[in-house]
Formats: structure tokens, sequence, C-alpha cells
């Protein structure tokens, strides 16, 4: 997807999709709402994964903790898995890292599916296309999550404000 083509005033929700659905995604969530509450823009925010390994759990603790701790908020979340539908009830879908893209990819029906697909980092300005896989390391991983998420959502923000 090229940032270039998006229509940014047309974008009213957004579905974040990583592999659990319990730390990148929920924290994109997160990070954007914030992000868009702080500029008073009113977009509906949403995850899922691709798996459906921690359907119906809480996001991760140390996603949860790390998050709060910038001030964002996880609260009423559950892990669901990515459904057929979301390509309907969402403008843009976007993708953690490139496998979780590839998977999109292959469920999409149609052309105009297909046009909503793009990645979380897109807007970021960092050497980093993918958000990494903090599920299996160290406390830095949740760090830097939140450090590429911030920097992508405030650039998205920025245009959609613009746009608005
Ligand atoms: P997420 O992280 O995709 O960012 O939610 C993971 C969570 C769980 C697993 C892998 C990644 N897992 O293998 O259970």
């Amino acid at each position: 997807m090229d940032n270039n083509k998006i229509d940014y005033a047309k974008v009213k929700s957004v579905l974040f999709v990583c592999l659990g659905n319990i730390c990148r995604s929920p924290t994109a969530e997160a990070v954007f709402k914030g992000k868009a509450e702080q500029a008073g823009l009113t977009i509906d925010f949403d995850s899922a994964g691709t798996a459906a390994y921690h359907q119906g759990e809480q996001p991760d603790r140390r996603s949860a903790q790390a998050g709060a701790a910038r001030g964002y908020s996880f609260d009423g979340m559950q892990a669901r898995q990515f459904e057929p539908q979301d390509f309907d009830r969402f403008d843009l879908i976007l993708a953690a890292d490139e496998k979780n893209l590839a998977d999109l990819r292959q469920l999409a029906k149609d052309e105009s599916q297909y046009q909503k697909i793009g990645m979380m980092l897109q807007w970021g300005e960092l050497p980093y296309s993918e958000v990494p896989d903090p599920y299996y390391g160290g406390s830095r991983g949740f760090e830097l999550v939140l450090d590429l998420l911030e920097e992508s959502a405030e650039n998205l923000i920025e245009r959609m404000k613009a746009a608005s």
C-alpha cells in the first residue's frame, strides 16, 4: 500500500494484525488510539491475530505494563483471530511483519480488500519495516515495539489531521 495513494480523510477505522494478538497488535491499537485522541480525531481502532492460540486472553502483561508506563490504555482488550468480515469493517488493515502481511493478502478476496492491507510501520521514518516480535525476548523488545509504533503513529495521525 502506497502512502501517497491513501485518501486520509476517508480513513475512519483501522485494524492492527500480528500473530497472537497479545503483544504487538494490542500495543499498536493502544498507541495509535492514544495519539488520535490527543489530536482530537475520532477513529475506530481494533486489533486481531492471524492465529487463534490466545483467543479470549488479555494482552501480554509485559506489553500492557510497558505501554501503561507511557500512558497508553489496554483496558477491555481481548485477543481474537482475524476474520474475513474484518475486510468489510475496516478501512485500513495493518500488519506487524511480512508473514502477517502475506497471510492477510492470502485471505483477500478481491482487489479492494487487497488494497486495504499495509504495514504498521509504513509511516515510520526509522530503519525498520517490521515490528519485531518481543514475545520470547527481554524487556528491551517491548520498549522497541513502543518506540517504533509511536514514530509511525505520530506520522499517520499528522496526515489524518492535515486531511480532516
Ligand atoms: P504477538 O506475539 O504476535 O505480537 O502477539 C506473539 C504472541 C504469542 C506467540 C507468538 C507471538 N506464540 O507463539 O504463542
